[in-house]
């Protein structure tokens, strides 16, 4: 069908546009000028309506599930943590953006409210037990609540066989991505039962599920985060916490970017990617979508989950 021709625009009238939960204005009004935008054409188009139209599609999308909600993202000042800080503000959650990283968190907290979202960074390092305990204290005194947790941070350390990994190597990777989610759990989970509810999300990696050779620390670390999250999952099925884990494949980040990796081991992104079934890697929105997926009520009968976001790779 000519995507262009007016029959394409009486069939996605008829067939779709009707059976959206949207003002049929506003997407008509979004459908239209889009395709006069498309088309290139001579036919004066009023880009005050296209942006309207636009920012009330934006706006009608994406209905405010966390209004009023106090969402805390650690490891947000880059990449996965960043954009789902990003994603959980638009839809009116106030999130705690935290991280060791201060130049980025602050850059966060920016972005978020340059769009009219709320957003404060505390930094914190999750592999001091100290600290998080005190994250969490500061964030019921300042709001009261925590209902959403995202135990993002980690580290991806070096690439080594395992007789070759340092000791330091070793227990850095571990304390981070390992002992940093259970500190984190540990803490949010006493609030958690004190207030009666919570959702929990740990990002894992398909390194939690399989292994990835060279990077033996990462793959125990990430097997630890998915242990702890199907276990805490059972043990708090019946205190209305519900908790989950994300387990991404290769996501173009700070952590992962295949074009360092490229500089200094010629070939390997392509091997990698050769072996992701969807032959590309993953782009950030992805994982981030599945994370706000899981602590919709969308999700509200899914626990101790380790969802795969993996191109099929682990199919
Ligand atoms: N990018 C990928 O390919 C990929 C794949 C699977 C899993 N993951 C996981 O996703 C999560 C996010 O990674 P990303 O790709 O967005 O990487 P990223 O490097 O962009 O973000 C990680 C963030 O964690 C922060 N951090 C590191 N150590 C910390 C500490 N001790 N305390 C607090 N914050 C700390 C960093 O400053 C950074 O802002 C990580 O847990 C990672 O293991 C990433």
């Amino acid at each position: 069908m000519n995507l262009h021709s007016p029959y394409f625009y009486s069939y996605l009238h008829s067939n779709v546009i009707n059976n959206l939960p949207i003002p049929v204005n506003v997407i008509r009004l979004f459908v239209f000028t889009s395709l006069l935008l498309q088309r290139n054409t001579d036919i004066p188009v009023c880009t005050d309506a296209v942006q309207t139209g636009m920012s009330m599609l934006r706006k009608t999308k994406y209905i405010m599930e966390f209004k009023d909600k106090i969402v805390l993202i650690t490891g947000a000042a880059s990449g996965i943590g960043r954009q789902t800080a990003i994603e959980f503000a638009k839809r009116g959650g106030t999130v705690i953006v935290s991280d060791v990283n201060e130049k980025g968190g602050a850059e966060t907290v920016q972005l978020i409210e340059n769009e009219g979202g709320k957003a404060t960074f505390i930094k914190n390092n999750v592999a001091d037990s100290s600290e998080v305990e005190q994250l969490i204290h500061t964030i019921v005194e300042r709001y009261g609540s925590l209902d959403i947790a995202i135990n993002n941070a980690g580290v991806g350390g070096g690439a080594a066989r395992l007789a070759d990994v340092s000791i330091e190597e070793w227990h850095d990777v571990m304390s981070i991505n390992a002992s940093g989610v259970f500190y984190c759990m540990k803490y949010e989970l006493q609030q958690m039962m004190k207030q009666g509810s919570g959702n929990i999300v740990n990002i894992a990696s398909v390194a939690g599920l399989r292994a990835l050779p060279n990077s033996s620390p990462y793959v125990a670390s990430k097997h630890a985060v998915v242990g702890l999250t199907k276990t805490a999952a059972k043990e708090y099925a019946r205190k209305n916490i519900r908790i989950n884990a994300l387990c991404p494949v290769f996501t173009v980040t700070a952590l992962f970017d295949p074009e360092k990796i490229e500089q200094g081991l010629p070939g390997l992104p392509d091997k990698l990617k050769a072996a992701i079934p969807m032959k590309r890697f993953a782009e950030v929105q992805e994982m981030t979508d599945a994370i706000i997926w899981l602590c919709s009520e969308k999700s509200s009968f899914v626990t101790g989950l380790a969802l795969q976001v993996d191109g099929g790779m682990m199919a």
